[in-house]
This record gives structure tokens, C-alpha cells and sequence, in this order.
């Protein structure tokens, strides 16, 4: 090797001993006499001296060494005057007596230290330069030590890594495929898998019982802070098992994360009904680090005449804890925040739990002191505190108090990166209605199963059989989703039914996985989790980008590498692809 240590690695007990360095200049001092060069690698840095009893030309040569030169120096461990003790290396310093330049290196186009200068967009051109800063490697190793402790957790329990393949063919999931020309058979694409779901289900018919593996999906889809079109998830299927097995194994998956990777450990790992999520918090996500949970006040507001609460399917609100103080322009300001498109709310209603004890609300002359105190009762407020109440149809109401409650919660500093709270949401709905299609879709995927004793009920009110499906939900995001597939010809050809396929579109499309279901299928089910969102969860980020090597911008660029690109004529004519243009 050209080095002898690291350069995060010397310390006082080196003092004396000749080493060989090797890293890249991150920032050279020269005080007249004396000239000094942090050399950095990926363990940390190190400070070179070069003074008056350097050699001559050496110290000539130091002081040209620019910013991000790669190096290679040997010298001797000595004891600094003045110490650094924010870093492990900082009680010692290298003598040089020899200097190489491994590499010039041109001025980097933004500071490569962990505050820097460069914006979003020139960071992405250079990402390989960006990915020397200090808290985006660490990311991308905090994401290796997940992957491994995820292999150690599986493979101790049995669990068979599986490679699926990459090619693969079209399947309805929810969102676009990226399709791949074949030139051997022209005309015909590929698509890239958005999830290896029909392969593991396969696999649990070739009898291998458990299968995981940490495999890149594919979605064209449009894109937010925790959405890329290539993403990786930690996917797992397991035959002859019920929905708790699935649960428990997988709530210990992310307990052995937690505790072995940040030394947390959870005292309890609540599950909660779908439609408990939706009536106390609105979202099947819910944040669930700060309670504001939703009151109903449906039957202690109507009838008193106030047109927006009599006409409404649904009233509910919201208690922000010692917020009576907001003063009407922060009302205003929230009020209008809620009337933006994104979110859509027709007004809000306010009441002031005041200190002194009364009671204002901005409906006074509907409500008395009296009316108001049963709302307070109805919210557990307290003097200090303010109601906020929406009206209007259930399910867009809901939807937006959802917003407001996380507002209220970033506002009142309850959203603690720090804090980890994980919640199970079970028995989603089977199928979800699409106005536009004006049809039913399945709300996880067609191969999730009906709760048995809902299966009566697919043809007279499909919208209310439940699955046998469940999300993993950390702090308001959805981390992993999962479900018990149907294992059975006849279920799985009734259920492509209720999704409007015919006959012999399912058996074009499906016909494979049903008719793998007819040679010995066990029972079985799985899970996957969405490995980026949960590392940019571990990692305290708001976007997953950067907890992805080289990920994409908004527009599903990659701007480094300049793709999508275009692609020569003789490559089209060879794939028999016609262009437009
Ligand atoms: P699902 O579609 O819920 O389930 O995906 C599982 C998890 O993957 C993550 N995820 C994403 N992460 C980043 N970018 C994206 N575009 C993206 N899309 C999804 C989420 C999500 O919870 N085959 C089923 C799993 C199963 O049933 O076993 C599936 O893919 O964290």
C-alpha cells in the first residue's frame, strides 16, 4: 500500500514513528516560516508542518500545492504547540520529509468542507466532489452499516437473499414502468421492475419460505423530497405465516436497526386501525411524535344557525397547545395558508382558551361562553390554548386539518428530528375509488388478500372490505408496506374482476402467477420497506437524496452524467424505434 496509516487515525501514542500519508489538500496556511496542510481521506484529516527545519525545496514545493491536490507524504509524528481538540488527530502533527503529488487537481467550483458554498444544482454536476464532504459520506456509510446489519438480522433468521431479475414485464402497481426496447424482438419492450412483488410471491411457490433482498425498483412517477425513480427497498417474503408473524418479525427488524445503529430502544411499537389513522389524524401516516389528536364536533356545533357548520359533513379541529396568544394577523396568515390550491380549505374557525379563563371564539354570535366551555371540554383544552376547527366534506376535511396539524407541529418545535416514534397501520382498505377512472383500484396491489370474513362484501360494497395489509409509519412517513397475498386461482381471478381486467387480459398479463398458484402455492405474505426513507430517517434528512450515491434532481435528471439523453438514429434503427421528429 503507498500509505502506512489513515489520516484519522494518529494520535499522541505515535509520537515519533516515521508514516506515509496519502489524501487530497484540504486547506494549506502558510505563516511566512511556517506552512501548514490539512491532508484529508475519508477517515479525517491530518495537519502537515513545514517550517525552517523542513529541506528547502521541499518547502518550495508545499506552498504549491493548491486545494484538493492529491498527495502523498512521509514524515514524523511530533506533538503540536497549539491542539486542536475538536478532532482525534488534533494533538499531532506530521514533519514532513517527503512530499509526491499524486495528482494535480483544478480549483474545485465549491468548497469542499462540511458548510458550502456551492448550491443544489452545481453540488449534483459535481457529485463526486460533493460525496467527498464530510456529511454526505457519512450518510452513505451510515447506509452501508444498515445494509449489513439487515443482512445480519434476516440471514439469522433464515432468511435467503434472491436476485430477481431486471427485466421484466409490465405489471399495474400504482405507478408508470420505464420500458426497455428489445432489439431482438423488435417491437417488444421490457419494463424495469417497480417491485420484485410477483418474483417473490413465485419464489414462495418454488418452496424457499423466506426471501429478502435490498434491490433497486424502478417507478416513473412524479418526483418529491422522498420520492426518486430509482429507489432501493429491503423486500421480504415469507411463506406459511399470518399477518402478526409478518408484524413481529419485521417490528424486530426495526427495533435491531434502531439499537444497534443508533443505541435507541423503543418501549412500545403501537398498531393502529387504518380507520382509527384517518378519523384521529386524518392520514394513514400519521406523524405520531405530538399528539393534537382530531376531535369530532359534529354534535355540540349544529343546529345554532351557522351555515358552515350546519351544511358540513364534518366538523373536527385541532387544540394547539398555549396558542391563544396568536394574535389575529397569525390567524389570518394561517388561514390563508389553508386556503392555498395545495390544500384547499374553504376558512377556519378559531376559539381562544384566553388565561383569564373566558372563552372567544371568531363565531361568537352563534356560540355563548357556556357552548364554547362544552367545546373546550370536548378538546381537553386548557386556559392558553387555541381551537382551530374545519368544516365541510369528511374526507377533504380531514385531509386538510392533516396539514394544519403538522403545521401547528412544526410550529410548536413537536416534530423533533431526534425523536423516533414508529407506528403499524393495519387493515387497509381492499380498494380504493379512482374518481377520474371512476373505478375501484387496489389500494396496495391485486395480489393483496380481502380479510376473509370481508370477502362476502366485494360484490355489494367493495369499497369497505378490508386487506389483510399494513404500512410501517415512522415519524409521518411511510417507511414500509406490506399485506398476506392470495395464494389461490379462483381469489386471485375474482379480485382482477373487481378491478376491471377481463378474463383474458388478467390471464395475459397474470397468467403466469395464477397459474403458479395451481401447482402447490403456500399461504404466504411479505413486506417491504423503502430503504432510502428509512436511512434518510436514521440520517435526521428531509430528502432521501442525499442518502443515495448519485441520485436524481426533480425532473428525474441526472445532471452529472446529463441523463435521459437522446440516442443516435443508427441505435433507434437498430431497436426498430420511429421517432416523432
Ligand atoms: P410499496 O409500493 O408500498 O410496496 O413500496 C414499499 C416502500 O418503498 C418505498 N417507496 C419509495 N421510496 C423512494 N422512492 C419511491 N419512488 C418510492 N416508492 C415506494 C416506500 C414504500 O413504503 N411490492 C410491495 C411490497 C409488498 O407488498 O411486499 C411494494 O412495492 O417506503
Amino acid at each position: 500500500m503507498l500509505r502506512t496509516h489513515t489520516c484519522g487515525e494518529l494520535n499522541i501514542s505515535h509520537l515519533g514513528q516515521l508514516v506515509t500519508l496519502c489524501g487530497w489538500v484540504q486547506k494549506s496556511r502558510d505563516l511566512g516560516g511556517t506552512t501548514f496542510i490539512d491532508v484529508r481521506d475519508r477517515y479525517g484529516l491530518t495537519q502537515l508542518i513545514f517550517n525552517t527545519d523542513t529541506d528547502a525545496t521541499l518547502r518550495e514545493k508545499s506552498r504549491e500545492l493548491g486545494r484538493e491536490f492529491v498527495i502523498k507524504v512521509s514524515g514524523t509524528v511530533i506533538e503540536r504547540t497549539n491542539k486542536n481538540t475538536k478532532i482525534p488527530t488534533g494533538e499531532i502533527e506530521i514533519a514532513v520529509s517527503e512530499l509526491e503529488v499524486l495528482n494535480a487537481a483544478k480549483i474545485p467550483p465549491f468548497l469542499i468542507e462540511d458548510e458550502t458554498d456551492g448550491g443544489e444544482e452545481l453540488r449534483a454536476k459535481y457529485r463526486y466532489l460533493d460525496l467527498r464532504r464530510n456529511p454526505i459520506r457519512n450518510n452513505l456509510v451510515l447506509r452501508h452499516k444498515m445494509a449489513q446489519e439487515v443482512r445480519k438480522y434476516l440471514d439469522g433468521l433464515n432468511f435467503i437473499e434472491v436476485e430477481t431479475p431486471v427485466l421484466i414485464k409490465s405489471t399495474p402497481e400504482g405507478a408508470r414502468d420505464f420500458v426497455v426496447p428489445s432489439r431482438m424482438n423488435a417491437g417488444e419492450f421490457y419494463a424495469l421492475p417497480q417491485s420484485p412483488q410477483t418474483f417473490k410471491q413465485l419464489l414462495m411457490v418454488s418452496g424457499f419460505d423466506r426471501y429478502f433482498q435490498i434491490v433497486k425498483c424502478f417507478r416513473d412517477e412524479d418526483l418529491r423530497a422522498d420520492r426518486q425513480p430509482e429507489f432501493t427497498q429491503i423486500d421480504c417474503e415469507m411463506a406459511f405465516i399470518t399477518q402478526e408473524d409478518i408484524l413481529n418479525i419485521f417490528e424486530g427488524l426495526t427495533r435491531h436497526l434502531f439499537k444497534n445503529i443508533k443505541g435507541i430502544e423503543f418501549d412500545n411499537f403501537p398498531r393502529m386501525q387504518y380507520a382509527d389513522a384517518m378519523r384521529l389524524y386524518g392520514s394513514d401516516k400519521p406523524d405520531t411524535r405530538f399528539g393534537m389528536q382530531f376531535v369530532e364536533l359534529n354534535d355540540l356545533v349544529k343546529g345554532k344557525g351557522l351555515g358552515i357548520f350546519d351544511n358540513a359533513e364534518l366538523v373536527v379541529g385541532i387544540n394547539a397547545k398555549g396558542c391563544a396568544e396568536y394574535t389575529r394577523k397569525q390567524i389570518d396568515e394561517l388561514t390563508e395558508w389553508l386556503k392555498r390550491p395545495q390544500i384547499g380549505a374553504t376558512g377556519m374557525i378559531y376559539c381562544r382558551y384566553n388565561t383569564d379563563g373566558t372563552l372567544k371564539s371568531s363565531v361568537d354570535k352563534f356560540y355563548n361562553e357556556e357552548e364554547l366551555a362544552k367545546w373546550a371540554a370536548a378538546f381537553g383544552a386548557e386556559q392558553g390554548d387555541l381551537m382551530l376547527l374545519l368544516a365541510g366534506n369528511a374526507d377533504k376535511v380531514r385531509k386538510q386539518l392533516n396539514e394544519l396539524r403538522l403545521e401547528m407541529g412544526n410550529r410548536l418545535g413537536l416534530r423533533d428530528k431526534n425523536k423516533f416514534s414508529p407506528l403499524w397501520v393495519v387493515d387497509f382498505p381492499l380498494l380504493e375509488w379512482d374518481e377520474e377512472t371512476e373505478r375501484y383500484h387496489a389500494m396496495h396491489h391485486p395480489f393483496t388478500s380481502p380479510k376473509p370474513e370481508d370477502i362476502a362484501l366485494l360484490d355489494t360494497a367493495p369499497g369497505e372490505v378490508r386487506a389483510n395489509a399494513y404500512d410501517l409509519v415512522i415519524n409521518g412517513t411511510e417507511i414500509g408496506g406490506g399485506s398476506i397475498r392470495i395464494h389461490d386461482r379462483t381469489l386471485q381471478a375474482l379480485m382482477f374482476k373487481h378491478l376491471g381486467f377481463s378474463p383474458e387480459e388478467a390471464q395475459k398479463q397474470f397468467g403466469f402467477l395464477m397459474d403458479a398458484f395451481e401447482y402447490g402455492a403456500p399461504p404466504h405474505g411479505g413486506i417491504a420497506f423503502g430503504f432510502d426513507r428509512l436511512t434518510s430517517i436514521f440520517a435526521g434528512l428531509d430528502s432521501i437524496r442525499d442518502v443515495i450515491a448519485f441520485p436524481k434532481n426533480n425532473s428525474g435528471r441526472d445532471v452529472m452524467i446529463d441523463s435521459p439523453s437522446t440516442i443516435a438514429d443508427a441505435q433507434l434503427n437498430e431497436l426498430k424505434i420511429k421517432t416523432a421528429l
